[in-house]
């Protein structure tokens, strides 16, 4: 039976939509979604491990969060955040102070995408240092504007883009599993944190407002720096007065286990940008940070339109009213660790996989077609994503090679169905 609905849709995307930039768009039409399945136009449920890109952390669909954002929309849907004041916008900064690693991060600023605060986070690091360059870290990932794009270490997101930004240096990531640096992973971080200090001094002219990186790099294959790493990037830092830019925009809000992922390093950034889980799915960003850092903006200096929206404030209010009252962070911890044990050992049995990482519920599987020469398989990934798709699983797949399968399910998803989908994923590794 041909399914008309699901090829009119595919046909006007094929027409309509800018989908030239992707290899392909996933060969199902989503219809509903609710917790952590999804169902495609003819019925059928699929189990989510990709949470639309690690963004509906709290569940699809969550009951809470769509009651708020409902009430907040038939009250007011609109009134630019910045030129009035809206309780929602005052009551969700309020509310974000109180997950930051220290009451000094208390001042947000709200845009729409992760992209727009990471921009606004680079400006008023220049503004407050009155210095203009930055330090990243390779295989790092941070948006997909020009500013955000300049400090992003990965040719493929980055080419017939240019020119980027000057004045930005990039350091070796603390990718223990692929590192010019050898010794155990405590020891690769020690030197990829000196090999920060050496950029510092040997690729830039001095003049550093900041150092941007992701406390659990996404896009570049779900990479977990060794423990001691920030600590130690942070030292070097403040001896230079350059500020930290954390950017939680994917391990954010109970992804790894914790509210912030920066919390497993124990280090206290000077800006913390938060996007994607923030509101269980309604477009909302923010960078947090503090107060004389922020008022180093003058008037004139910023602004967003749909930054701080009243229904995303209150959708992202009752989200987090969520993540208190059910935990979901310690249940992202607890979930996590069980199935990274289970996909190490079946790591442990196969050859095709070259390692396996996270932090709670911010998996990575990364394959190899040689597991001693560790090359990269990207074509395997993206077959046993295919596969895993006909089995009713959506997996994402990402790494700076191209590699890594990504589980990044809501974290309220079923004990049961986290099994399940690791049974499934074996079975596709098998097949492929
Ligand atoms: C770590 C990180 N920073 C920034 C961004 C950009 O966010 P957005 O796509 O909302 O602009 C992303 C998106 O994937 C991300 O993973």
């Amino acid at each position: 039976m041909i399914d008309t609905a699901k090829s009119m849709t595919v046909e006007k995307y094929k027409r309509f939509v800018s989908t030239g930039f992707l290899k392909k768009v996933q060969p199902i039409v989503i219809d509903r979604a609710l917790g952590a399945t999804v169902w495609d136009e003819t019925g059928r449920p699929y189990v989510d491990l990709f949470s639309g890109i690690s963004v509906v952390n709290a569940g699809h669909c969550r009951p809470e969060v769509i009651e708020a954002a409902a009430a907040q929309m038939r009250k007011l849907v609109h009134c630019n955040s910045y030129i009035y004041h809206n309780k929602p916008a005052a009551d969700f900064a309020e509310a974000l102070a109180s997950i930051m690693p220290s009451p000094d991060l208390h001042v947000s600023f709200f845009g729409s995408s992760g992209a727009e605060a990471i921009e606004g986070a680079m400006r008023v690091a220049k503004q407050f240092t009155g210095r203009s360059e930055f330090v990243a870290l390779e295989m790092s990932f941070h948006g997909r504007t020009a500013g955000t794009l300049s400090v992003t270490g990965n040719r493929n997101r980055k080419k017939k883009g240019g020119p980027y930004l000057p004045g930005v240096a990039f350091a070796p990531p603390p990718y223990a599993y692929r590192s010019p640096f050898s010794g155990d992973a405590d020891s690769i971080g020690r030197q990829c944190a000196q090999a920060v200090e050496r950029v510092i001094d040997t690729g830039t002219s001095g003049d550093v407002a900041a150092f941007i990186a992701e406390p659990v790099l996404g896009e570049g294959g779900i990479i977990v720096p060794p423990r001691g790493y920030f600590k130690q990037v942070k030292e070097v830092l403040d001896k230079r007065g350059i500020l930290f830019i954390c950017d939680e925009v994917q391990s954010g809000f109970g992804r790894t286990g914790t509210m912030l992922a920066i919390e497993h390093y124990g280090v206290v950034p000077d800006i913390v940008v938060t996007a994607k889980g923030i509101a269980d799915g309604f477009p909302l960003s923010a960078f947090t940070t503090r107060k004389e850092i922020a008022d180093a903006f003058a008037p004139g200096d910023h602004l967003s339109t749909f930054g701080g929206n009243p229904v995303s404030c209150a959708a992202a209010l009752a989200n987090l009213e969520v993540f208190r009252k059910e935990r979901l962070a310690d249940g992202s911890a607890r979930k996590g660790s069980a199935a990274l044990e289970r996909l190490r050992g079946i790591a442990a049995k196969r050859a095709s996989i070259g390692e396996v990482r996270g932090l709670g519920l911010m998996l990575g599987v990364e394959l190899v077609s040689d597991r001693e020469a560790k090359t990269p398989d990207a074509a395997s990934a993206g077959k046993v994503q295919d596969r895993m798709l006909e089995m009713g699983y959506l997996v994402g797949v990402g790494g700076y090679h191209g590699n890594v399968l990504r589980l990044q399910p809501p974290l309220v998803i079923a004990d049961e169905d986290l099994n399940r989908a690791i049974d499934a994923l074996d079975e596709a590794l098998d097949a492929v």
